[in-house]
């Protein structure tokens, strides 16, 4: 039978650079009373475990300790942070045989347990694995999503930022489409509250807009090859990203966010997974918010679908 979940409860598998920084920003959000550490590195979850702990006397007071999967029951999310991170020059399509088979060792575990929680998935390449995770534990598309673009809308939001001088809360643009080289700014839905783009960029004394709009999409695009170059892994924006999104679970916020969620008819797509804009909220994808982009991004995200789709189909699921 399955567990009663606990909504004050998370878990996290993978508890490298990207699980232990999702783990001290979820200790230090006080949105869970509950945390168990997973990984195939047991020591590695312990000592993560401690460590984050000993930041309680100065936090909100929860459990945190390693575990196995029989402690995934009662969990409202399951972060998936474990595989393989890209070396320099890597792209995030290259890990996929690797991190599937990583997949194809975790999910049975969690799906063989009847698991009633959301499943928040943030290994890389995220899009493929969520749809791996979907496939393989047969659980409704609601409760299984990726990270996604939500990372990337973050990284958008802060250049637009700094280019034009404005809190990055003020700016409403997202990446769409694969979390990888494919992505997409949605360019022809940004404003800044309300105010279209270019009039803004004009308010701040830009005018050379389309230079400026490739030089931010491309610095988008390769952050993380960037980051991965100077300093090995990306893992403290991923962390405030996966704290968002379960912030927007936790507390039924219903926040729109460009999560990795199962596309079959929108847009004219099929079986697939992939970021747009949805509603996040107590049940993981609550509902899809269609949005009217351009033809030029139309075009765009079917050859960002068409990128997943050639991979999805040369695996063995
Ligand atoms: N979605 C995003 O926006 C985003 C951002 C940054 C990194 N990532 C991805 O997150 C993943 C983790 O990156 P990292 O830097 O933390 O890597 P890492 O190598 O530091 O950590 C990976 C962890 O996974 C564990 N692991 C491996 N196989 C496992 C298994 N079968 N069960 C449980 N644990 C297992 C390892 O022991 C290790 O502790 C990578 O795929 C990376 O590309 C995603």
């Amino acid at each position: 039978m399955a567990a009663i979940i606990n909504p004050r409860k998370v878990a996290i598998v993978g508890c490298g650079f990207v699980g232990s920084a999702s783990a001290f920003a979820l200790m230090q959000s006080g949105l869970f009373s509950e945390m168990v550490l997973i990984d195939v590195d047991h020591d590695r979850a312990e000592g993560e475990a401690l460590d984050i702990a000993h930041g309680m006397a100065f936090g909100s007071p929860m459990n945190i300790y390693a575990g196995d999967y029989s402690d995934i029951d009662d969990a409202a999310i399951t972060v998936i942070t474990a595989g393989a991170n890209q070396a320099p020059g890597e792209t995030r399509l290259d890990l996929v045989n690797k991190n599937v088979a990583i997949f194809k060792s975790i999910i049975p575990q969690i799906a063989e347990r009847d698991y009633q929680g959301i499943l928040l998935v943030v290994s890389n390449p995220v899009d493929i694995l969520t749809y791996v995770a979907l496939k393989l534990s047969g659980m409704p598309a609601n409760r299984v999503l990726g990270s996604g673009t939500t990372l990337d809308t973050a990284r958008f939001k802060y250049a637009l930022g700094e280019h034009l001088g404005v809190d990055p809360r003020n700016v409403h643009a997202r990446i769409i489409g694969e979390h990888g080289d494919s992505e997409i700014a949605a360019w022809s839905l940004a404003n800044i509250s309300g105010i279209p783009l270019n009039d803004f960029c004009e308010l701040r004394g830009h005018t050379d807009h389309q230079r400026n709009m490739d030089r931010i999409a491309e610095e988008v695009k390769n952050a993380a090859y960037e980051i991965i170059k100077k300093k090995r892994a990306t893992y403290y924006g991923i962390a405030m990203t996966v704290k968002r999104i379960c912030e927007a679970i936790t507390r039924d916020e219903k926040p729109i966010l460009p999560v990795s969620n199962y596309i079959d008819g929108e847009y004219g797509l099929h079986d697939i997974v992939l970021s747009m804009p949805a509603v996040v909220g107590a049940s993981g994808i609550e509902y899809q918010v269609p949005i009217k982009i351009n033809e030029t991004e139309t075009e765009q995200l079917k050859a960002s679908a068409a990128t997943l789709r050639s991979v999805i189909d040369k695996l063995d699921l």
